[in-house]
């Protein structure tokens, strides 16, 4: 079979639409395969509906992967500021939410259609509710069998992402092409995803359920100030979702419940100010109030705070800093917005993202063992891993 295309690009979520536009830009004749129905979906429902687009502050720092260094080279060419480039070329409004997190004024639908306007300027084609049946290596490169028939290019990109969010289209085709070509594949675990707990610890905190409270939640030495959330089944918000794709079952967690403080000199403090005052009372004016008495029911022995010696006060003081969240798992891929692990970046080229193995087969985006913090940086690693690729093809 004659080639019919320079690229073919197996899935069109960021990063593969990203690769489509850049090697169009550059006069190769591109097709972009996806199983659903429409191209992007994630990004759609991306940052509640406004796409979290970029973090203004992307480093290599705030991606996990098992070669830390992997991702530089993709990130330090295309930058956050060359991505706000096009939004602001299709005149999307968007604003700083925190952190340097940027979001759409009005929403993400405008981000996919940006991605599209740019893929049809450049003379991409697009196959949508195409299955993927087989591919096969030819001297020419790769020839996919699809339920649309048969498509054959000297360079094939896997962009089919990662496994979370099975409803949106998220398939374990990648993980499975990349070991039919050889290539080892990291174990994958949901991230950026609530923590569940069970028995007394999910009983102890239940009722609780919608309180929030800012937390420093720490890790394996790494650290989130943020937002936790109290849910039926466990512990959400942003400061949960950020350290659990630092935790596995049984990893120590801990809470410094009065974050940016430093709780033996502020309860010392309240023992002399307000002596004859219980530590629920105390406690509760810095805590949510409900927070407050059940650490006191469960936790902390509940005493005016001239009744407390020094030793004492230091154990509350210990507790109020590194109090333990006993986790239990987690709500898995269903609604986790990543997933860590993937192919191994060993046997992948950190610039061009084309397999050591396999000539003209490139992996990008979430399906590469590549796995962003919560708040914009998994576009950012999509924008440039598919930008490297497609200045490569
Ligand atoms: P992505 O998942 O975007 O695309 C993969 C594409 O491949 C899909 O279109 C899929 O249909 C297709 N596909 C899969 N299997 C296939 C097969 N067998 N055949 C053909 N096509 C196939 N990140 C961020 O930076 N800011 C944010 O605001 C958010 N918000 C957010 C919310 C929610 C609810 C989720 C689940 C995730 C986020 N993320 C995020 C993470 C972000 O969406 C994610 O990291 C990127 O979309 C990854 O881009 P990829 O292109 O690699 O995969």
């Amino acid at each position: 079979m004659a080639v019919t295309h320079d690229v073919l690009i197996i899935g069109g979520g960021a990063a593969g639409l990203m690769c489509a536009l850049t090697a169009g830009q550059r006069g190769r004749r591109v097709l972009v395969i996806d199983h659903a129905n429409r191209v992007g979906k994630k990004i759609l429902m991306s940052g509640g509906g406004r796409c979290n687009f970029t973090n203004t502050g992307t480093t290599p720092a705030n991606f996990l992967s098992a070669n830390p260094h992997f991702c530089k080279s993709a990130l330090a060419r295309y930058t956050p500021m060359d991505f706000i480039g096009m939004v602001e070329r299709h005149g999307i409004a968007y604003h700083e939410k925190e952190l340097g997190q940027l979001f759409c004024d009005v929403s993400s639908k405008l981000i996919v259609k940006m991605l599209l306007d740019e893929c049809a300027a450049a003379q991409v084609s697009v196959e949508t509710g195409c299955t993927v049946e087989r591919v096969q290596r030819t001297d020419d490169g790769f020839r996919l069998h699809t339920s649309h028939g048969s498509f054959a290019a000297p360079a094939l990109v896997v962009a089919s992402g990662g496994l979370s969010i099975p409803s949106m289209g998220a398939s374990g085709f990648g993980y499975e092409l990349a070991r039919q070509f050889g290539h080892n594949v990291l174990p994958t675990r949901a991230g950026l995803v609530p923590l569940t707990l069970t028995g007394k610890h999910q009983e102890r905190l239940q009722d609780l359920s919608g309180v929030a409270l800012p937390v420093t939640a720490t890790c394996h030495q790494q650290s989130f100030h943020n937002f936790m959330l109290v849910t039926h089944r466990g512990v959400s918000g942003p400061a949960i979702l950020q350290i659990s794709s630092y935790w596995q079952p049984g990893d120590d967690l801990r809470l410094d419940l009065l974050p940016g403080q430093d709780a033996l000199a502020w309860l010392k403090e309240q023992q002399k100010q307000r002596s004859a005052a219980e530590l629920k009372t105390v406690l509760s004016d810095v805590l949510p109030r409900r927070f407050a008495q059940r650490l006191c029911e469960l936790w902390l022995p509940n005493r005016p705070l001239k009744q407390y010696n020094e030793p004492q006060l230091r154990e509350i003081a210990e507790v109020l800093g590194a109090w333990p969240l006993v986790a239990s798992g987690t709500e898995g891929y269903r609604t986790a917005e990543v997933t860590l692990g993937g192919v191994d970046t060993d046997e992948l080229s950190s610039s061009t993202l084309m397999s050591k193995r396999v000539p003209g087969l490139y992996f990008i985006g979430e399906v590469v063992d590549v796995t962003g913090w919560l708040g914009g940086y998994n576009f950012q690693w999509a924008w440039a891993s598919g930008h490297a690729a497609g200045m490569a093809v």
